[in-house]
């Protein structure tokens, strides 16, 4: 890339935005093949215990109905050496281990018609009383588990800090289960060619899905391939692959026809994960200024029997400030429900709802003010790893958006602003994310007209992938925009990670930076090696690439455009595929930035790496009603290199609406009887709407980060969520004086 960008940082609209609202963008479940056949599942309606018997001669007999696959007949699969989540192996099973288990698939002619048979499945039950209630499992006590990710941490000796704190918090948190529900449901269609299995699906990783049914079907890598070009929504629940992709492929091997499988939103709520209930005990000590002494999390999240999914909650508080003494535990309950799984920001939404709600209570406690306290707490370095940050501009964070949001103009008491009926509060919270970078591939093509091709496995969850990639290609290379066109999302692209932990800007970025780079120089290489060319003899270095020529910088009347060059070399099309992965300043073995000083030390992970911003809120309370709204909402974030200032703010935005809509709205609620959610819908299931939403204003504060990948940016599809609930429990805290932590935080309880 030039040192001064045409398109990158610029706000452009999405490129793609023109095929989606005019309906031309295929999500997967549009795709069509000849001779389309329609599957659609059947569920149990208990949670635990075992089919007895399932009578499917009804449904066979229904109109158009091709096959009823249960477990009786059901053809052998190999046993995958890591099995999906949330799947029992075999796919179908007669024990039951939750309520919305798989059990049967009807495959018909029409989609109406394989619904109407999937009806017809009659299935009788061995019942068990399931286990639904995290709070009475834990009474009896629980694993100490280890679940997906490091569940403790430790520092320092916390019960001596608790000891000698002068104030302390000792507070319980809770954060509900979550549904997901992303506009486009989850589908698959599944197309077989002899040994070769082409799958739409619906999916934040097509690498990652094609992995997975490889191995189920006992298939070569390359006689899979997944595409996926759009994705109507992800945030995590189509990070993995869950049990309706292989039972598509497998009901198109058995009725020997493609099959298309979309889940209905009701199974939206069962199989395909939710973001598990929390409970967070947490303890801080500090002394009379402030300075924290002691930090003890201890948590728990439920699972499911099939998996052992662990919501992190511990990494917020054991990073996000100094403090010499930090004890970190969680635990695992296990419940008979399907299995949890990522959602935005996993356990640092969640976490970081308690840790901050903490702080504020510390505040409280100290009579200090809340941003003052987080200043006084400010970490210089990642203190539970000892690195230090590649790159971290909170304090300016913190400085912008207290200016913008006029927190000055806060009267510390709880309860003393009001506006009429409205009660005011004032609320922040401090945001973090870890900025992740995996391996990534891509390849880069130009043709003889200076067009430029680039291909990417990786993918756009509606996040504006498409657009960055070609404003990133565009640059590098050095032609207009206009002449980049940009394919991603298909298993026959070089490949590029799941798109799961805000990395994919900054994974797939890299890769195409690099890609791109590299075809320039080749194409280039042609012309300074020709003693006829007016670039003869120049080095690369030399020469500006600029809306599709390539001239010397200091006598830009040498030059030559890409379109001559190709034709004078008598090319058609040159290409370049490049390969970006973490570097040794990650722990990486891609090798540290040449010539720094921590490329000299070598080592593992010599930086740690985390975006960061600052929430500040108004919320309004009727004072006789409970009714709570957001009235104001200010932050900041420092995010490395701007790649799109326009859809990275509307991530960013994205993420503090799903931090409105867990702080004041979703819940997804259990018929414990049956471990059954029963607002499984999207008029009971409550997600904020246009109206519950203030504007929300977004400073991106300047940051260069030169260690976190080679294109220098941070991910932002997740931080915007982390630390919202929090400042806005914060606020109602300070407009009525009540402390609530449960989420959601509803009327009825500001009522009582
Ligand atoms: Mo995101 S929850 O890591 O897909």
């Amino acid at each position: 890339m030039t040192d001064s960008p045409t398109y990158v940082g610029q706000p452009l609209d999405r490129i793609d935005g023109r095929l989606k609202v005019t309906g031309s963008a295929r999500y997967a479940a549009e795709f069509r093949a000849p001779n389309l056949s329609f599957a659609t599942l059947v569920a149990a309606s208990i949670a635990r215990g075992r089919v007895r018997s399932l009578v499917t001669t009804f449904a066979e007999r229904a109109p158009g109905v091709l096959a009823v696959i249960t477990a009786a007949n059901m053809p052998r699969m190999p046993r995958p050496s890591v099995p999906p989540a949330g799947d029992s192996s075999p796919l179908l099973d007669r024990e039951i281990r939750y309520s919305g288990q798989i059990i049967a698939v009807v495959v018909a002619e029409t989609h109406e018609q394989a619904q109407y048979a999937a009806e017809l499945v009659h299935a009788e039950y061995d019942m068990l009383a399931p286990s639904a209630n995290m709070e009475r499992e834990l009474a009896r006590g629980f694993e100490p588990n280890t679940g997906n990710a490091p569940p403790s941490s430790k520092r320092g000796d916390v019960q001596s800090g608790l000891a000698a704190a002068s104030t302390r918090v000792d507070a319980v948190y809770r954060t509900p289960t979550y549904h997901h529900n992303p506009m486009e449901p989850h589908a698959t269609v599944a197309i077989w060619n002899g040994e070769d299995l082409l799958a739409y699906d619906a999916t934040q990783g097509v690498s990652n899905t094609a992995q997975n049914l490889a191995e189920q079907f006992g298939l070569a890598p390359e006689n899979v391939r997944v595409v996926d070009p759009f994705v109507g929504g992800g945030f995590g629940c189509k990070g993995q692959s869950w049990p309706h992709t292989p039972l598509a492929a497998l009901a198109a091997r058995v009725v020997n026809r493609p099959v298309r499988l979309e889940l209905p939103r009701r199974q939206m709520f069962f199989t395909v994960g939710h973001r598990p209930e929390t409970r967070q005990a947490e303890t801080l000590g500090s002394d009379a200024s402030g300075k924290l002494a002691a930090i003890r999390h201890q948590a728990f999240n439920h699972t499911s029997e099939l998996d052992d999914f662990l919501e992190p909650t511990g990494n917020t508080p054991s990073m996000l400030y100094s403090c010499a003494n930090v004890e970190v535990t969680q635990h695992l309950v296990r419940l008979n429900l399907g299995s949890p799984t990522y959602q935005r920001a996993p356990g640092e939404s969640t976490g970081n709802f308690a840790h901050e709600t903490a702080m504020d209570e510390l505040a409280v406690r100290l009579r200090l003010d809340p941003l003052e306290l987080r200043l006084r707490n400010y970490a210089q370095s990642d203190e539970k790893t000892g690195h230090p940050w590649s790159s971290k501009s909170l304090r300016e964070c913190y400085a912008a958006a207290a200016q913008s949001f006029g927190w000055s103009q806060r009267s510390a008491a709880p309860r003393s602003m009001r506006d009429g009926r409205w009660l005011v509060g004032y609320g922040m919270a401090t945001a973090a994310y870890p900025a992740n970078f995996r391996p990534a591939g891509a390849k880069a093509q130009m043709y003889s007209d200076g067009s430029v091709r680039v291909l990417c496995g990786t993918q756009d969850l509606g996040t504006g992938t498409y657009t960055i990639l070609a404003q990133v290609a565009a640059d590098t290379v050095g032609v207009p925009i206009s002449k980049v066109r940009v394919e991603i999302a298909d298993t026959r692209f070089p490949d590029a990670p799941t798109s799961g932990g805000s990395c994919s800007a900054t994974s797939a970025g890299s890769a195409v930076l690099m890609a791109c780079r590299a075809l320039r120089g080749r194409v280039l290489a042609m012309a300074l090696a020709d003693e006829g060319s007016p670039l003869f003899n120049l080095k690369a270095s030399d020469i500006e690439t600029r809306d599709g020529v390539a001239s010397a910088r200091q006598a830009p009347a040498r030059r030559m455009s890409y379109v001559e060059i190709f034709g004078r070399y008598g090319k058609r099309v040159v290409e370049q595929e490049a390969f970006a992965e973490p570097g040794r300043e990650r722990g990486g073995g891609g090798g540290a930035p040449q010539g720094t000083e921590q490329a000299a030390k070598g080592g593992s992970g010599q930086y740690s790496m985390y975006a960061f911003g600052a929430h500040f809120c108004e919320v309004r309370v009727d004072a006789d009603l409970g009714t709570v709204r957001v009235a104001r909402w200010n932050a900041a974030f420092a995010l490395g290199k701007v790649l799109n200032a326009k859809t990275l703010r509307n991530q960013l935005q994205g993420g503090i609406v799903w931090g409105i809509g867990m702080a004041l709205e979703e819940k997804s609620l259990l018929d414990e009887r049956y471990a059954r959610y029963v607002n499984s819908n999207l008029s009971e299931y409550h997600v904020p709407v246009n109206a519950d939403i203030p504007e929300i204003a977004i400073e991106l504060i300047p940051e260069k980060d030169e260690f976190v990948s080679p294109l220098g940016a941070k991910g932002a599809g997740e931080i915007g969520i982390t630390g919202s609930p929090a400042a806005i429990g914060n606020a109602i805290y300070h407009a009525t004086g009540r402390r609530l932590r449960e989420l959601p935080i509803t009327l009825d309880q500001l009522l009582v």
